[in-house]
């Protein structure tokens, strides 16, 4: 299996990977791994430092490490010129991979937490794609894949509740439209709907949740943040050129009738 563009070096621009423990990271890692160069987009400024650090030191490829509310247009577009304006290879992955939970039960659910996780889980990945597809098209390939979540499907879970499901739902739609408007370009778009991943996500969670989370899955553990990656980094490749449109389910067997 093929991890490459077959059009030379490209940028993978990756949101929302500064967690250590959190699957951004080890998206960025994986591209670089696999010979992409990475833009790295978080809103934590410290901890992004020192995850750009590490993947640029592992693996020797161009790294550029952006602080980026993907919540906000001015920032996001900042982001792009940036990038625009940098020495990276041209952009040829957009990985959406930044996300908030939230645990409200609906009746208690303000407006104001609401939009907080729409504009972060759902708008984040449109004004991500919307400032960085340009220089896809510019440079003549693109793959997008787009963080989604079983949540989404199953409409809801213990640690995210209904305006998670619903933002997350909202990604599976964005998917599908920039998939069919930007086939004429040969752009993929996809969407990934993880199930429980090991990260640091879920706050206050503890270690008897956290196993009873890992025994409601066929498998039996929870999903490894680097096998997101690896799906995240295929999608991107040449390879795949012809799967567009589609939502991955990795789940570990949740969906076994
Ligand atoms: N962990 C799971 O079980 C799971 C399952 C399904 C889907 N997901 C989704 O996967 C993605 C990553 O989750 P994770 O578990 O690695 O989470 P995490 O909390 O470990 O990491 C999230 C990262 O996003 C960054 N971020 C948050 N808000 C941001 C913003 N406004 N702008 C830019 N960056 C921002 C954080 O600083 C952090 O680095 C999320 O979209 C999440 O909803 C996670």
């Amino acid at each position: 299996m093929s991890f490459q563009t077959g059009v030379g070096q490209r940028t993978a621009v990756v949101t929302g990977c500064a967690s250590p423990r959190g699957i951004g990271f080890a998206v960025a890692r994986r591209y670089a791994q696999e010979g992409w160069a990475v833009a790295m987009l978080d809103i934590d400024e410290a901890a992004l430092k020192i995850a750009a650090e590490k993947v640029k030191s592992e693996f020797g490829q161009p790294v550029l490490a952006m602080h980026c509310n993907i919540g906000d247009k001015t920032s996001v577009d900042a982001a792009a010129k940036a990038v625009m304006e940098s020495n990276l290879p041209p952009v040829g992955a957009i990985a959406n991979v930044a996300g908030i939970p939230s645990p409200s039960s609906f009746l208690e659910l303000s407006l104001e937490e609401w939009n907080r996780v729409y504009a972060v889980n759902c708008t984040g990945s449109f004004l991500v794609c919307q400032a960085f597809i340009p220089q896809m098209i510019e440079g003549g390939y693109g793959r997008i894949v787009n963080m989604s979540s079983v949540t989404a499907q199953h409409g809801g879970g213990v640690f995210s509740k209904t305006s998670y499901a619903a933002a997350k739902a909202g990604v599976i739609g964005l998917t599908r439209g920039l998939a069919r408007e930007f086939a004429q370009y040969g752009i993929t778009a996809n969407a990934i709907c993880p199930g429980v991943v090991d990260t640091d996500i879920r706050v206050g969670s503890t270690p008897e949740n956290e196993a009873k989370l890992a025994e409601a899955v066929p498998m039996k553990r929870q999903c490894k943040p680097e096998e997101i990656a690896a799906l995240y980094v295929w999608l991107s490749s040449a390879d795949a050129g012809y799967i567009t449109g589609t939502t991955q389910n990795i789940n570990g067997g949740a969906y076994i009738a």
